[in-house]
């Protein structure tokens, strides 16, 4: 049993939360906005954020739970993947605050915490499950057999599914991240309207580069023949490149579902708030007797809630790390 303070700040957002005995009591999370104007996010800005950010944010959550941090017994904070400025900042508060209180630092893996974010609220699915994990930066399918035991069944080879999101978000000229965007503008479209080629890969791995280029070449022919064609077709385009891109995460989880032969299947990651992906692992849930885990969406994003609970499962485990542990933007898995 422990109280445990998790720090998240990967990319751009400033997280955190407080976990006593294994229940994530609440998960603050400051977004910056300040990188909309750009169309994506600029590095060296997020981490002045992040540094303006931390404090309040801790302090916040430490308030709110009603927790003095003398009564902490971890801290565990994202070491990777992520920006390096960004990571720099989350870690070295992290590891300030746990020398001074000399308390366990834990170090979490990113994408492993987003899928250990389906151990914050019942129903929680049992080892060994599946997790298709999709976000802005990474698509894998992983057969999770523990907390600290995750095999990588496939992944993509080029782009990751947010990234192709948010690229063909931005040739429709919608707005940084373009995923939200594209999933509200398709709840109004056709998704049979238009076709994209989806990729071919072996076995269950991935390729979402060209689906790009597909449609890129596609807008280009279209707009050539009436110049409104983008601000005609919006719902219908969203909706078919969404229809495109959740086809081709379904196939491959199917099969690695029959491959491994298992039915409790969940998904994870930034990607996994999309309704489209939901809606079509609910209907295979029916059609396929899967029990099917899909995050409350606070816990699809970014969050700290996810590093709080990754921090608790290890914590049991002892998985500490040391106070020279540094960043690690490409943190292998
Ligand atoms: O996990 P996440 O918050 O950050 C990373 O670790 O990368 O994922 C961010 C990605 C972005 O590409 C964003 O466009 C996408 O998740 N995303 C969505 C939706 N919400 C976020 N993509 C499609 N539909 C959504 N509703
Ligand atoms: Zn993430």
């Amino acid at each position: 049993m422990a109280v445990i303070l998790g720090i998240e700040s990967s990319c751009d957002e400033t997280s955190a939360s407080v976990c006593i005995n294994g229940k994530v009591i609440n998960n603050e999370i400051a977004n910056q906005t300040i990188h909309e104007q750009y169309g994506g996010v600029v590095p060296e800005l997020a981490s002045r954020e992040h540094q303006r950010n931390i404090v309040p944010v801790v302090q916040h959550v430490l308030d709110n739970a009603g927790i003095n941090a003398s009564e902490l017994d971890g801290i565990a904070y994202t070491r990777g993947p992520g920006l390096l400025g960004a990571l720099l900042i989350g870690s070295s508060f992290a590891k300030s605050m746990a020398a001074s209180l000399d308390i366990p630092l834990i170090p979490i893996h990113h994408m492993k915490a987003h899928v250990l974010a389906h151990f914050i609220d019942d129903p929680k699915p049992k080892y060994p499950f599946i997790c298709l994990t999709v976000s802005g930066g990474h698509t894998q399918i992983l057969r999770v057999n523990s907390p600290t035991e995750m095999i990588i069944l496939g992944q993509t080879k080029d782009d990751a599914v947010g990234e192709a999101f948010d690229k063909a978000a931005k040739l429709l000229g919608l707005p940084y991240p373009g995923g939200p965007m594209i999933d509200k503008l398709a709840k109004e479209g056709d998704p049979l309207k238009f076709e994209f080629a989806e990729s071919e890969m072996p076995e269950l791995d991935y390729s979402f580069s060209g689906i790009k280029t597909s449609i890129l070449y596609f807008l280009r022919k279209e707009m050539k023949l009436n110049e409104n064609f983008i601000r005609e077709n919006i719902n219908d385009l969203a909706a078919s490149i969404q229809h495109t891109l959740i086809s081709m995460l379904m196939n491959k989880l199917i099969k690695a579902a029959e491959m491994e032969d298992i039915k409790q299947i969940a998904i994870a990651g930034g990607v996994s708030a999309n309704s489209g992906l939901r809606n079509a692992l609910n209907n295979e849930a029916t059609n396929r007797s899967w029990e099917v885990f899909i995050p409350d969406f606070q816990y699809c994003t970014d969050n700290a809630g996810m590093i709080a609970i990754s921090g608790h499962l290890l914590y049991e485990k002892q998985a500490f790390g040391k106070l020279s542990d540094s960043p690690l933007p490409r943190m292998p898995f």
